[in-house]
């Protein structure tokens, strides 16, 4: 099934960010986003196991939208789409990269960090853009300055938000969903905890 990245960020107000280690009981964690009642999760392509984990999960909890994060290349793309992940997210963005994504039909979320970025990508058709990193970057008010000329696009903010910010951010009328990595502290296995914050996390904007 070809989601738009647009709908995709609509499913939840939260897209954890997974950074994951290792893939022993990576089961646990998914089960626990799903018990959290998240339903998109963005795995990093930054340890040597992230594309086991993203086949592992894409294959096993057809539930949860599995996306790949920190995708900065081509090749990053074609080996995220081969291991069944359903959308791509990138920090920033080349004029490659989001046109070979666009050649593949693959949804993806390229990253932004000012007006330029924003109108680059635009000219390519892309109307849905991560905010990174969204609290060095300037934050809500820079959010809020950017709806004037473009307003659009919608925005995930992602880097440095966090379960007591989120909620200023979701009140802004161009943020559609926040990114953020505190859902899972790094290297725990205590899932009750992590379901206890994805819990929260869903609850964000209800
Ligand atoms: C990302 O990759 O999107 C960020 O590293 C997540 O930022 P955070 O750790 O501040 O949530």
């Amino acid at each position: 099934m070809h989601n738009s990245i647009k709908s995709i960020l609509t499913m939840s107000p939260v897209m954890p960010v997974l950074v994951i280690n290792k893939v022993d009981k990576v089961e646990h964690l998914f089960e626990a986003l799903i018990k959290g009642n998240l339903k998109v999760v963005e795995i990093t392509l930054r340890t040597s196991c992230a594309l086991k984990v993203i086949e592992i999960a894409s294959k096993k909890f057809p539930s949860l939208m599995v996306g790949a994060g920190t995708v900065l290349n081509e090749k990053d793309l074609q080996d995220i789409k081969s291991v069944g992940a359903s959308f791509a997210v990138s920090p920033g963005c080349t004029i490659s990269l989001a046109t070979k994504a666009l050649d593949m039909k693959f949804p993806f979320l390229p990253g932004i960090a000012n007006s330029s970025d924003i109108m680059n990508l635009i000219s390519l058709g892309y109307k849905s853009f991560k905010f990174f990193p969204a609290e060095a970057a300037g934050g809500i008010n820079y959010i809020k300055s950017l709806n004037g000329p473009f307003p659009d696009i919608v925005f995930c903010p992602t880097g440095g938000v966090n379960q007591e910010n989120a909620t200023a951010w979701l009140k802004q009328n161009n943020v559609i969903c926040v990114g953020g990595s505190w859902i899972i502290p790094s290297n725990t296995e205590d899932y009750s905890e992590i379901e206890r914050r994805a819990l929260l996390a869903s609850k964000l904007r209800s």
